[in-house]
């Protein structure tokens, strides 16, 4: 890594001084699936970590040493809580003694397809309220490129303090995957960048206290493209796998079987599957922060908006493929019991946010199905204002069509193939077995 060159001042050589010493007091603005594993992460480095976070029941669980994020065992959170090494609190006024402050509130999308601010904005407001000398703010969350120094930035500015020499601002992606056994906060290589060149080795110094590999880079813009150029290619490469699987659909092809086909290429091929459509809180939306803002400079994403328009049309999709099935087996979709098994975005984990699932179950339920579903990470859930609660996996023998839209690890699909008299599988789950009741993607 190349030295940063800078000008350094007395608010610089006195912060550097502390996170080289962890004796930096940092804060997490939002302690949800970003920043609880970063604060236990600093924490675990040796620094007084103070979450602030406006959920008061996540705030007493962090007290009482509870998780509730999946990749933040209980068991590694307790102690530190214990220890006074990491403490939660609703009171942004411990904003006044903080040194640093990573920024990690949600970014979702109006219904318009806009960026919704207003998480960030409230953010900045508290932060802006205490801002004082040697301070170092970094934003995390997914945002359009220039948020920091056209939005943060004159947010935070006050007359006489000066950026890089009297406090410091940084973006730097947050690149988690949840539910991922292998790749954890700790060791993804953390992107950054700042508004000053002392900035950016202020953020990077900082986070090369408790994360494994930092990579800086020369501007809060670069950065802020970084994380959309990764979640881009991945929906873009999507839309391509579900487009296939569209069309391989129509001409009788088993999709599944043609990209592991592909993927032997050691060379030039990368796979992507098709599934039941986009969900969770990066995927589905972030590419539109970067269409809204290129729309501003008069450049369309064709892509972007292209692979948006066919991941959307999966779960419609999905839900022909369920009437086609059952009609087969000369049934109607209305009035029929259709079992889901499995309802959060992706495997192994408990979010629900943007999933799929609920868009499936919405149009099945305007048919007239008869809804039950299974998923050992989501106890209930309410769909047009229907409640429902999780049911055992053996719900499924009494269900006219069984619909596979998350495969989670724990599932028993030997039996439940055993047991099930239709299935759609969107997700190749069943991959091993053979049979005429199983319809795939
Ligand atoms: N979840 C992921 O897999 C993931 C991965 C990479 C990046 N991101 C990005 O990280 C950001 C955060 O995502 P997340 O999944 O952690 O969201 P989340 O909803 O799990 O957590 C955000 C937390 O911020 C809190 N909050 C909201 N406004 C606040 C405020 N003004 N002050 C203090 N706390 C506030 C919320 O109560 C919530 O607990 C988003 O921009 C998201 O796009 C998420």
């Amino acid at each position: 890594m190349q030295p940063i060159e800078t000008a350094l001042t007395d608010c610089s050589l006195e912060l550097e001084e502390k996170i080289r010493g962890r004796t930096a007091s940092v804060g997490i603005l939002g302690l949800g699936y970003v920043g609880l594993p970063l604060a236990v992460e600093f924490a675990k480095a040796g620094f007084p970590v103070t979450g602030i976070e406006v959920n008061l029941d996540k705030v007493a669980a962090v007290n009482a040493g509870e998780s509730y994020v999946l990749d933040v065992p209980g068991p590694s959170l307790r102690p530190l809580v214990a220890a006074g090494a990491l403490r939660a609190t609703a009171d942004f006024s411990v904003l006044a003694d903080l040194d640093t402050v990573n920024i990690c509130v949600p970014t979702p999308l109006r219904k318009t397809k806009d960026p919704d601010m207003s998480f960030v904005e409230a953010a900045c407001r508290e932060v802006s309220k205490h801002l004082h000398p040697g301070m170092l703010i970094i934003l995390e969350s997914t945002t359009y490129p220039g948020t920091t120094d056209e939005f943060v930035l004159p947010m935070l500015g006050q007359p006489g303090v000066r950026v890089g020499e009297e406090f410091f601002l940084c973006f730097s992606p947050e690149r988690v995957d949840p539910g991922n056994p292998s790749f954890q906060t700790a060791n993804i290589p953390k992107v950054v960048g700042g508004i000053t060149p002392e900035c950016t080795r202020l953020g990077t110094l900082f986070y090369a206290q408790a994360l494994q590999e930092v990579v800086p880079v020369s501007s809060t813009r670069v950065a802020e493209m970084v994380k959309l150029l990764e979640n881009t290619f991945r929906m873009i490469n999507i839309g391509l796998a579900n487009e296939m699987a569209l069309m391989c659909g129509r001409i009788g092809i088993n999709v599944w079987e043609v990209i592991d086909a592909a993927a032997t290429k050691p060379f030039g091929f990368m796979p992507f599957y098709p599934g039941p459509g986009l969900g969770g809180h990066c995927i589905p939306i972030d590419p539109f922060y970067l269409s809204w803002k290129t729309r501003q400079a008069g450049i369309e994403a064709r892509f972007i908006e292209l692979a948006g328009y066919i991941n959307g049309q999966m779960p419609m999709f999905v839900v022909e493929k369920v009437q086609n099935a059952l009609n087969d087996r000369s049934r109607p979709v209305r009035g029929s019991h259709i079992h889901i098994v499995g309802v959060a975005y992706k495997r192994n984990i408990d979010d629900i946010r943007e999933s799929p699932a609920l868009d499936i179950m919405h149009l099945l339920k305007k048919r007239g199905a008869r809804l039950t579903y299974t998923d050992p990470y989501v106890p209930d859930l309410t769909v047009d204002g229907l409640r429902l609660s999780a049911q055992p996996m053996e719900t499924a023998a009494a269900a006219d069509c069984v619909v596979i839209i998350t495969d989670h690890s724990a599932f028993d699909y030997p039996r439940l193939v055993e047991c099930a008299r239709l299935i759609v599988d969107t997700r190749n789950a069943l991959k091993p077995f053979t049979s005429d009741k199983i319809v795939r993607l």
